[in-house]
């Protein structure tokens, strides 16, 4: 029997006998299928993380969100949780969320009895000021060059000493003084720039310091306004603090003409004003308007750009990992 002929038989057979049953049937078979599939993708979601967290009140997206966004073990202590957190999705799209953070900014939020705002959780926790010092402190990522960063929490060997330490001339200090030769030539820039903007002529009161130098700093000095040794940026030789011939009063310096102008224009020069007074609540130390740190034009000009500090540009640009 060749195919052309068996097919006519089928036919036959089909069109003789059960010609009634073709529509009912084909119907309920992709019903049935239909049932079949859609349980399957039903028991699927329900055991997904997406199912998971939807089951918690997050809306589907929020769920979805959720579910691409953290990793697993963040997905698994959200969901131990048991319950919808009303900052999760805000966290999320913060502009400087960062997803290793996400556990400790819900916690923070929860602990938190200042009603900080979602801005101000990412940014307390981005740059580690939800943590005890004792528990958090580590050494400094030094590979990271004129963009090190040293804090409250981040500290350097005492057998540190940055290469490239270049003496100023006295027509800008009161006493030697030295810094990295990048910071001292961007400083004499803009101060020449400043002298002839202002009239004023800018000073280097204190640039950089050794451990032990930062041991005798500490000890003749306020607690409050200065770093435990190894924990100065002043030891990377890329720190100055400034001050002017017109205007040597410290504190005062920020509201002087010159201190001004430093402030408003320094990050053309590659200097950041590291302690400012408007994001003193996300500092490791106190409002300084004084101390500029050296950190290169572009990075320089994207802080003074976003008003972020230099914790939380470090945070986010360049130590956002898993
Ligand atoms: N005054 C700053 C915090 C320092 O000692 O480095
Ligand atoms: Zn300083």
């Amino acid at each position: 029997m060749t195919l052309t002929d068996a097919k006519q038989r089928l036919r036959l057979w089909f069109d003789r006998d059960h010609r009634w049953m073709s529509v009912p049937v084909t119907i309920a078979a992709l019903l049935v299928l239909v049932v079949l599939v859609k349980s399957c993708q039903g028991l699927a979601y329900y055991h997904s993380d997406e199912g998971k967290i939807y089951r918690l009140g997050y809306p589907i997206e929020d769920a979805r969100l959720l579910a691409s966004t953290l990793s697993g073990e963040q997905i698994d202590s959200l969901i131990a949780r048991g319950e919808h957190d009303t900052i999760a999705i805000p966290v999320i799209n913060g502009r400087y969320f960062i997803a290793r953070n996400f556990d400790r900014y819900l916690a923070y939020h929860k602990r938190d009895t200042t009603g900080a705002t979602v801005e101000d959780i990412i940014a307390v926790v981005n740059v580690g000021l939800d943590r005890d010092r004792e528990d958090s402190a580590m050494p400094c990522d030094t590979s990271k060059g004129q963009l090190v960063l040293v804090n409250g929490r981040h500290y350097l060997d005492e057998n540190y000493k940055p290469d490239n330490l270049k003496p100023f001339t006295r027509t800008y200090c009161y006493e030697d003084q030295k810094a990295h030769q990048d910071a001292v030539d961007a400083f004499i820039k803009m101060q020449q720039e400043c002298k002839r903007q202002t009239g004023c002529h800018l000073m280097v009161n204190s640039a950089y310091r050794s451990y032990q130098d930062q041991q005798g700093t500490y000890k003749r000095n306020d607690k409050r306004y200065v770093a435990h040794p190894g924990f100065s940026e002043h030891q990377t030789g890329l720190a100055i603090d400034a001050t002017s011939l017109q205007h040597s009063e410290k504190w005062s310096f920020g509201k002087s003409k010159e201190g001004i102008w430093m402030r408003e224009n320094c990050h053309k020069y590659g200097f950041i004003l590291r302690y400012p007074e408007e994001r003193s609540r996300l500092l490791h130390y106190s409002y300084e308007p004084w101390h500029l740190r050296y950190v290169g034009v572009e990075t320089a000009t994207r802080i003074h750009d976003e008003g972020i500090t230099f914790d939380e540009y470090y945070a986010f640009y360049l130590d956002n990992r898993y």
